[in-house]
């Protein structure tokens, strides 16, 4: 059997699969971003999965992702059908590569969430229906489109806007520099030593979040231990992150308008402070709406092509 390749660039057919962001195009970014607006002003004006059923893998906890598209999908018509692995055969040791090949005789799409990336790519390759990336250790893609659309929506452009990542250089930061890129974003990411992103898609790297802030339109932050990291590492985690808070002082060293961004979930005293969590210069909850929208025109994407 062969897999289906990656298709890229505006001028071919949509890309197939959805795994890193880099599959896309920055016309097509740009297109997805547009659609995605539009349909959260029609939640229902796209009827694309009628009659069509997306698997749902989750072998990770999740609250706005899980939710998110199971809203989506059924916004667009469809059937959201939710697998976790351990009550899959995945658990008995059936392989990444029969799923694949089963799932695809039965769904319009396949969406996953787990740890290594190599199941994902495994996945991908053996399925013929489009593969969705709904978290890794290295990459949150998805994440990253909310996350564009939200600063399109908080002001009205993409081209040049400087966003600054403080605190753990993780799947989260890698998919926004990656998509960042794509969409004109300057990313910068703050992180101390041994928790810095690998050189990717340009973005700029420090160690001083102060530095990172000045100037920035939008200041961003995660967790500090994420679902991929080991317990044991915990504490270590928190006295080396402890200085890339997001607080009020690093807001005010951003621009007047700058606003402040978290993937969720947070956790407040930690790298957010309270204040700046449930404060008026957040867009923190306009965020997780916007998975719902930009998965919408992902999936319209993917599964009819438009754009
Ligand atoms: N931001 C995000 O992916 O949240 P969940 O882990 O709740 O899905
Ligand atoms: N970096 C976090 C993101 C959670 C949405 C994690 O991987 O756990």
């Amino acid at each position: 059997m062969t897999p289906r390749l990656l298709r890229l660039g505006p001028t071919t057919r949509p890309a197939a699969h959805f795994l890193t962001g880099e599959e896309l195009s920055a016309d097509r970014l740009a297109g997805l971003l547009d659609r995605a607006l539009e349909l959260k002003a029609g939640p229902l004006a796209s009827r694309v999965l009628v009659g069509r059923t997306v698997a749902l893998m989750f072998e990770r906890p999740s609250t706005r992702t899980r939710v998110s598209f199971e809203t989506g999908v059924h916004e667009l018509g469809g059937h959201p059908l939710v697998l976790r692995s351990g009550e899959m055969q995945l658990s008995r040791g059936e392989s990444i590569r029969d799923t694949a090949l089963v799932l695809s005789r039965h769904v319009a799409a396949i969406g996953i969430r787990t740890g290594p990336d190599e199941v994902v790519r495994e996945l991908a390759a053996n399925a013929t229906v489009p593969v969705i990336n709904m978290l890794t250790a290295a990459h949150h893609p998805c994440q990253a489109l909310a996350d564009l659309l939200t600063l399109r929506e908080a002001f009205g452009r993409l081209d040049g806007l400087v966003l600054a990542y403080v605190g753990d250089g993780n799947n989260v930061a890698r998919s926004l520099a990656i998509l960042g890129a794509l969409a004109g974003v300057e990313v910068r990411v703050a992180a101390p030593d041994g928790y810095q992103l690998d050189p990717v898609a340009g973005a700029v790297l420090t160690d001083d979040p102060l530095a990172a802030a000045r100037g920035a339109d939008a200041l961003y932050t995660d967790v500090w231990v994420s679902m991929s990291d080991s317990d044991d590492e915990a504490d270590a985690r928190r006295r080396a992150l402890a200085p890339y808070r997001l607080d009020q002082a690093l807001l005010d060293a951003a621009k007047p308008s700058a606003v402040a961004l978290h993937c969720l979930p947070a956790h407040p005293g930690e790298e957010i402070t309270e204040a700046v969590l449930y404060g008026d210069r957040q867009r923190i909850w306009d965020q997780a709406e916007n998975r719902r929208h930009a998965q919408k025109a992902l999936l319209e994407l993917l599964v009819a092509g438009t754009d």
